[in-house]
């Protein structure tokens, strides 16, 4: 793995925001554009990320085990869908949205779907527990969804089709940014 040279000038101007000494601070910043350019962490990526920041690999494996927003598999090339699994979600039926995961794309999450398309997993509070229950695909929140509603959904993302985010049960109009 090698940053491309725009990503590698982005990282260098991120490495020099830092006091001399402390350019691990950058961690977060410089593993996320890692994995922009790959769609996912590589161990690779993790060990070029932490070479340039003089840092050890475990150090910098921790971070990225630690944040959900880090991908260390594969992930679906149109949608990785992570579904919320704490409390308020897992109360109000984030299970029944794993299920029709399990059945549309793949029986276990992390895995890919067989067309590579899609990949799933079930992730820890997102924030948005009064939507419960809910899943971020991508930058969005998909909120207030039923079975029925996150089979439509992974139905629209196979269509090529670009869901409305935000409820999906009318609770609120939304619009897209
Ligand atoms: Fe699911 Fe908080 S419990 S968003």
């Amino acid at each position: 793995f090698e940053f491309t040279p725009d990503n590698l000038a982005w990282a260098k101007g991120q490495i020099t925001k830092y006091p001399e000494g402390r350019q691990a601070s950058a961690v977060i910043a410089l593993l996320w554009r890692a994995q922009e350019q790959e769609g996912w962490l590589t161990r690779p990526a993790i060990e070029y990320v932490s070479d340039m920041l003089d840092m050890a690999y475990m150090r910098a494996l921790e971070v990225a085990s630690f944040y959900f927003m880090f991908q260390l598999h594969p992930v679906g090339s149109v949608a990785n869908i992570q579904i919320c699994g704490t409390t308020s979600c897992m109360i109000c039926g984030a299970e029944d949205l794993m299920a029709v995961c399990r059945e549309k794309i793949a029986p276990n999450p992390h895995e890919l779907s067989p067309d590579g398309r899609f990949s799933w997993e079930e992730v820890e509070c997102l924030g948005a527990c009064s939507n419960a229950p809910m899943a971020q695909i991508g930058k969005d929140y998909y909120e207030d969804l039923t079975a029925e509603k996150m089979g439509e959904l992974i139905d629209a993302l196979a269509a090529g089709e670009v869901p409305l985010p935000g409820p999906q049960n009318g609770r609120y109009a939304s619009e897209p940014l």
